[in-house]
């Protein structure tokens, strides 16, 4: 072999080692990052409530065989002590984990609770078809029958007192006569919403919207029918973001600036989009206390958490879209996107 050639190959090896330790970099920063939960805090004082009401919002789990540290961390949020939990479903990361969540969400029925599912309720998880990464545009494969053991969950849930909202609504009764209506609906990513069923609201003090995928449509329809507050994930906060957050995708049809956080969705014309965003926030660092800070949080006269505007104007509806606690199997990886469960402390 001439030097020419020897350097070459030597540039070469030396180009291969570096792009594989790079990649292996960034694979162990996704997967380290993927397994350290943490809680976001938002308040907000409606001026419609006469109880106080912390809601915990619980989204996207994803839940695999050997993701016990995500286990222990969805049973440690019942030291928040909620006065409701709402969950919005894509709780199966694989296959044979369904004892596995009913240990997860054991702790937390002993609180009021709400639940819709996502597609990842019904059918386990599947390796995207290769070819359309290079052809988007041709169909994807089709799955009708649920391989998941979603109705073991559903009876485990609701034998607990909580209410599965499949594209109804439901009235929740608190302390002092304060009632708070919930309406759900079924996952809008694989077509299962049935909005023209869902009908006017009830009477109650506050109005809750809950569904996994924020499509356009279902915040249009909850908007439209006076819904105070909706709670969706789906997003995974986009799960692959930017150093400043910004979220690349939001798998549904909103913009990527809604990919995860608090909004205001406003009326708009056909065609258009009207919306404000509140990024205020607190978070709990990990692996932070949560009975000490629900503690000072009940001790507090004032607190330091930040709170949305009070002020919702007419005809306009607040969203929350959680980023979420994990991943697909086949991308076991967060980049700039924490997994996180949300305390909102409503007044
Ligand atoms: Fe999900």
């Amino acid at each position: 072999m001439t030097s020419t050639a020897s350097k070459l190959v030597r540039y070469a090896g030396i180009t291969l080692g570096l792009g594989v330790a790079s990649a292996a970099s960034l694979y162990a920063g996704g997967t380290w990052a993927r397994k350290r939960p943490r809680v976001e805090v938002r308040r907000w004082h409606t001026g419609k409530l006469s109880t106080p009401l912390k809601v915990l919002h619980v989204a996207d789990p994803h839940l695999g065989k050997s993701d016990q540290w995500l286990k222990a961390f969805m049973q440690s949020l019942a030291a928040l002590d909620p006065d409701l939990v709402v969950s919005t479903g894509d709780n199966f990361g694989d296959v044979g984990v369904v004892e596995d969540l009913k240990e997860a969400y054991a702790p937390l029925l002993q609180f009021p609770g709400v639940f819709v599912y996502g597609s990842n309720d019904y059918y386990s998880p599947k390796p995207k078809a290769w070819y359309r990464y290079l052809f988007p545009h041709l169909p994807a494969p089709k799955r009708n029958v649920p391989d998941l053991p979603y109705q073991e969950l559903t009876d485990f849930l609701t034998s607990a007192g909580w209410s599965e909202l499949y594209n109804r609504t439901q009235v929740l009764d608190f302390s002092g006569g304060m009632k708070v209506s919930v309406t759900g609906t079924a996952d809008a990513h694989i077509k299962r919403d049935r909005l023209a069923e869902l009908g006017p609201l009830p009477q109650a003090d506050f109005h809750l919207g809950v569904t996994h995928a924020p499509y356009q449509r279902i915040l249009n329809a909850f908007r439209d029918r006076k819904v105070d507050l909706t709670f969706a994930g789906h997003t995974h906060g986009g799960q692959f973001c930017l150093p400043n957050g910004e979220a690349l995708v939001t798998n549904c049809d909103l913009p990527r600036p809604l990919a995860s956080g608090a909004f205001d969705w406003l009326p708009a014309q056909e065609g258009e989009l009207a919306f404000v965003c509140h990024p205020e926030s607190a978070s709990l660092p990990v692996g932070a206390d949560l009975g000490a800070f629900r503690e000072a949080l009940e001790a507090a006269t004032g607190s330091s958490v930040p709170s949305v505007p009070d002020l919702l104007p007419q005809g306009t509806m607040r969203v929350y879209i959680s980023p979420g606690l994990g991943t697909s199997k086949f991308a076991p990886l967060r980049f700039f996107c924490p997994p996180t469960a949300t305390l909102w402390l409503l007044s």
